[in-house]
C-alpha cells in the first residue's frame, strides 16, 4: 500500500461508550443512561455508569495513542456533561473535562477531531420531545455555541452529528438504540430535524471556528441486488439504498428528499416541511463515512447474504471490496470535497491477555483488508483523507453491552487495564511505514 503522505491516520470512540463516571460531577443524565437502566434493553443489563473511566483515565490513555503513533483522535461529547439540563446552566466541570482532554492530546501532537453528537442526549430534552420537536434545531445550535466557544481555539475539525440513520430509523422506528420507539412519523419527524440541526450548527461552527475544517458522519451502507437480473431485486435494493443513504445523503448535497422515497413514506412525512431541508445543504469540509458491511436485497425484504462468507462477532459480513465500492459511488453521486473514514472496525471473540499478549489475527486481516480498499479508492481518485479505526479500545457496545470487543486495545473491566492487542501492533507499524 503507498497511502499519500498526508494521510491520516487516527482511531475512534465516543463519550457514553468509554467515560464513565456515572452521574457524577454535575453530569445530567442522558438517553443511554435512562435506556441502559431500564431492565431488558441492554444486555445483561449492562450499562455506561462506568464503562472504560475514561473520564479518570483519560491521560493514560492520551498516552497510550501517543505510543502507537495515531496522528488524530475521534472522541465525542456528552451534551448533558456539559449542559445538564440540555439548555441553559453549563457545568463547568464537565467543560472542563474536555478543555483538559483537547489539551492532552495537543501536548502529544495529536489532532483532536471532535464529534458534538454520538447519542448520549439530553434525557431533559427528550422529556420535551427530544430530536421530535421541532425546537431541537435552537437546542443543538446552543449546545454548539457553548463547544465552539469553550474549544474552538484547539479543535482541530468538527464533525455534527454522528449516523443520522441511527438516531432516526434505529432508535425511533426499529426501537433498538435509546430512547427505545417503534413509530414511523417520529422517525422522520427525527431524522427532518437532525438535518435542520446539522444546517444550524454549521452556521455557528463557521462563525466561531473560521477556517477550521467541518463536516458529518454518516453510517453507509453498499447496497446490491440478490440477482440484478431481476427487477423486483433491484427495486428492494434501490428502495434500501434510498432508505439508509440517500435519505441522509441527499438533504445534505442537494437540498432535497429523494423524491421516490417521498412518494413511498406517503402518511409518515404528514406535517413536515419539507422543502425546509433545503436549509441542510450548507456547504461542508469533508463527509464522514463509517463503513461496517455491505447489503444484498432481494424483493422478499430479507438480506441475501452468502453463507460462505465471514462473519464478525455482530453477524456482520466481512467485505472489503464494499467499503472501495461505497467510496467510489458517493464521490461520484454527491462530489464531497474530501472524505475521511471516521469509523470501521470489526468485534471479534478475542481472549484475554497471555503475558501481556492479545492474538487478535482476524482483526489484523480485517484492517489489512479495509486498508487496501481505501487505497484502491485513492487510486480511483476519490480524495479520501485519513481513516480512523472503530475503536480505540473495547467500550460499551450499545445494546449489546461489554459482550462485544472493537477495540484494538484490550480492556480488563474488572482492572481497567488496558492492553494493545496484536491489531494494535499491526496498526502501529502500519503508520510508522506509511506516514513518514
Ligand atoms: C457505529 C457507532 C459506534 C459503534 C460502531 C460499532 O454504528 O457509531 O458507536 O457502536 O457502530
Amino acid at each position: 500500500m503507498a497511502f499519500p503522505k498526508d494521510f491520516l491516520w487516527g482511531a475512534a470512540a465516543s463519550s457514553y461508550q468509554i467515560e464513565g463516571g456515572g452521574l457524577s460531577e454535575g453530569r445530567g443524565e442522558c438517553i443511554w443512561h435512562r435506556f441502559s437502566h431500564t431492565p431488558g434493553k441492554v444486555q445483561d443489563g449492562d450499562t455506561g455508569d462506568v464503562a472504560c473511566d475514561h473520564l479518570h483515565l483519560y491521560k493514560d490513555d492520551v498516552k497510550l495513542m501517543a505510543d502507537l503513533g495515531l496522528q488524530a483522535y475521534r472522541f465525542s461529547v456528552s451534551w448533558p456533561r456539559v449542559i445538564p439540563a440540555g439548555t441553559g446552566r453549563v457545568n463547568e466541570m464537565g467543560l472542563d473535562f474536555y478543555d483538559r482532554l483537547v489539551d492532552e492530546l495537543l501536548r502529544y501532537g495529536i489532532q483532536p477531531y471532535l464529534t458534538l453528537y454520538h447519542w448520549d442526549f439530553p434525557q431533559a430534552l427528550q422529556d420535551k420531545g427530544g430530536w421530535a420537536s421541532p425546537d431541537s434545531v435552537a437546542w443543538f445550535a446552543e449546545y454548539t455555541e457553548v463547544m465552539t466557544r469553550a474549544l474552538g481555539d484547539r479543535v482541530r475539525s468538527w464533525i455534527t452529528l454522528n449516523e443520522p440513520w441511527c438516531i432516526s430509523i434505529l432508535s425511533n422506528l426499529f426501537g433498538q438504540h435509546a430512547p427505545g420507539l417503534s413509530d414511523p412519523a417520529t422517525a422522520y419527524r427525527v431524522a427532518h430535524h437532525l438535518h435542520l440541526a446539522h444546517g444550524a450548527a454549521m452556521g455557528v461552527i463557521r462563525q466561531n471556528c473560521p477556517g477550521v475544517p467541518a463536516g458529518i458522519t454518516f453510517n453507509l451502507t453498499p447496497t446490491e441486488p440478490a440477482d440484478p437480473n431481476k427487477p423486483e431485486d433491484v427495486m428492494a435494493a434501490q428502495f434500501f439504498d434510498g432508505q439508509f443513504n440517500r435519505w441522509f445523503l441527499d438533504p445534505v448535497f442537494k437540498g432535497t428528499y429523494p423524491a421516490d422515497m417521498v412518494a413511498f413514506y406517503g402518511d409518515a412525512l404528514d406535517g413536515l416541511d419539507l422543502d425546509a431541508v433545503k436549509a441542510a445543504a450548507v456547504p461542508i469540509d469533508f463527509l464522514g463515512i463509517n463503513y461496517y458491511n455491505r447489503t444484498v436485497m432481494a424483493a422478499s425484504g430479507e438480506p441475501n447474504l452468502p453463507a460462505d462468507a465471514e462473519y464478525t462477532e455482530m453477524g456482520w459480513e466481512v467485505y472489503p471490496q464494499g467499503l472501495t465500492d461505497l467510496l467510489v459511488r458517493v464521490y461520484r453521486d454527491y462530489a464531497p470535497g474530501a472524505i475521511y473514514i471516521t469509523e470501521n472496525g470489526a468485534a471479534f471473540d478475542d481472549p484475554a491477555p497471555v503475558d501481556g499478549i492479545v492474538d487478535d489475527p482476524r482483526r489484523v486481516e480485517y484492517l489489512k483488508g479495509h486498508l487496501l480498499a481505501c487505497d484502491n479508492a485513492i487510486i480511483q481518485g476519490v480524495p479520501l483523507k485519513g481513516y480512523f479505526v472503530w475503536s480505540l479500545m473495547d467500550n460499551f457496545e450499545w445494546s449489546f453491552g461489554y459482550s462485544k470487543r472493537f477495540g484494538i486495545v484490550y480492556v480488563d473491566y474488572a482492572t481497567q487495564q488496558r492492553t494493545p492487542k496484536q491489531s494494535a501492533r499491526f496498526y502501529q507499524a502500519m503508520i510508522a511505514r506509511e506516514a513518514v
